[in-house]
């Protein structure tokens, strides 16, 4: 079959590569599903490796599928961008290496750049796209791969590279962009010293860093993150920095914020006791923006590197919930009272659900009344309201964590 319409052929090609994914022996079906879900190695554990169990899925019907897709998005894209999109005038593609924006790009003509840039986690994307490269005839040179930002790959770069590569593409973004306009970097790396080298390039690129924003991601792929619950994280954080028009300004530390692990102890338990418990990213995601904005990052990340240590030694991990908690239920920071005695009703209700021996009313005021002792004191009446904004009572006597759209049972 021929296709003559230009644009045609690419969305058919776009729809081919996307039957690629799933139409081939790196497919990993997922366990105990239809046999179609799951997706191919290349993306969840980042390497080529042939399932133990291939799956040949039916081609046509999967190719027709990621047609229908397609048209479903065109005509969305239609109906929001309609012809807006002119090559070259209202858009610009190039392959090129953002190493070397000024190739195509005139200095100081960027109105605003939204990065996201590989987070230094080996992940080999040239290597990785190999076959789909082969397929849609796409030419990959050694220059892309000599500029590629990554760490590890066939070229075997180390830290070091990935480290200059990526100061040498935000020096690039500093010099395209209009002076005083901003740019946002998408990141994640759970080893604080990779956030610190990140954001010194963009100091030194003149960059000045603003805030950050948390970007929760839903559904986790990766394999390697789901078996690491702990170690991997998933979610970015946003960055945002401004082109400062004069010299670079530092963050500057700010005075009296206290030494960097107090800081992330404080922010931890804040974020717990928010919370009613945090993950490793959530904890993460408080974090970093706080050690940033304090300019201490640097000095946590020389002294800890990373995170988990910390937390292993200022508070518990419970397997079952992916959650960390406060370690032996005394809450050191400054609360509002109301907010610790949320934190323990919850925090009472879970363990006793998990003991199978779920508590009554007079008992969590009782418990809680016991947990505040250092924290001031809340009467009844507003224990038994807690209790009703984060509990359920089935039977009417007993009482269970309420989940969000899980509708509670006793046993
Ligand atoms: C974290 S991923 C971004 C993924 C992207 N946001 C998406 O949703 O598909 C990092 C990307 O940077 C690309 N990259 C690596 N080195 C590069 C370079 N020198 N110039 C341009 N892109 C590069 C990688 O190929 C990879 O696609």
């Amino acid at each position: 079959m021929e296709c003559r319409d230009t644009r045609q052929r690419d969305l058919l090609r776009l729809a081919f590569s996307a039957t690629l994914v799933r139409i081939n022996r790196t497919f990993l079906s997922a366990k105990n599903r239809r046999e179609s879900r799951g997706g191919s190695a290349v993306f969840s554990i980042y390497r080529y490796k042939v399932a133990k169990r291939p799956v040949e899925l039916p081609l046509w019907t999967q190719f027709a599928t990621r047609v229908e897709r397609l048209l479903e998005a065109k005509r969305e894209t239609n109906e929001l961008i309609g012809d807006y999109y002119r090559d070259d005038v209202t858009a610009l593609f190039r392959h090129a290496s953002a190493t070397r924006l000024l190739d195509f790009l005139k200095p100081r003509s960027v109105d605003y750049i939204y990065t996201d840039p590989p987070y230094g986690g080996h992940i080999a994307y040239l290597d990785l796209t190999t076959m789909w490269s082969a397929w849609l005839g796409l030419d990959i040179t050694p220059d892309d791969r000599a500029q590629e930002v990554i760490e590890g790959g066939e070229l075997r770069k180390t830290r070091g590279d990935y480290q200059a590569l990526l100061a040498q593409s935000l020096a690039q973004m500093h010099e395209v962009l209009k002076p005083g306009a901003w740019m946002s970097i998408v990141f994640a790396h759970r080893d604080t010293t990779y956030w610190d080298a990140l954001v010194d390039a963009c100091a030194a690129a003149g960059f000045q860093y603003a805030n950050t924003v948390v970007q929760p991601v839903g559904v986790v792929w990766s394999m390697h993150k789901k078996k690491n619950p702990l170690r991997v994280l998933s979610g970015e954080l946003v960055l945002n920095f401004r082109n400062s028009p004069s010299t670079v300004v530092a963050v500057k530390r700010a005075p009296d914020q206290g030494e960097p692990v107090q800081i992330v102890r404080e922010t931890c338990e804040a974020e717990i006791i928010r919370s009613l418990g945090a993950t490793t990213e959530e904890l993460h995601h408080a974090v970093v923006p706080r050690l940033l904005g304090a300019g201490l990052l640097r000095a946590f990340s020389k002294e800890h590197g990373d995170l988990v240590g910390v937390l292993e030694s200022h508070f518990v991990f419970e397997p079952a919930s992916g959650k960390w908690h406060i370690a032996d239920g005394t809450v050191r920071g400054r609360f509002v009272t109301r907010d610790i005695a949320r934190y323990h009703v919850a925090r009472l209700l879970a363990l006793r659900r998990d003991e199978a021996r779920p508590v009554n009313e007079a008992e969590v005021c009782r418990q809680v009344h016991l947990a505040l002792r250092l924290n001031g004191s809340l009467d009844d009446k507003a224990i038994a309201q807690l209790l009703r904004e984060v509990g359920v009572c089935p039977d009417g006597s007993h009482w269970l964590p309420r989940t969000e759209g899980v509708q509670a049972q006793l046993f």
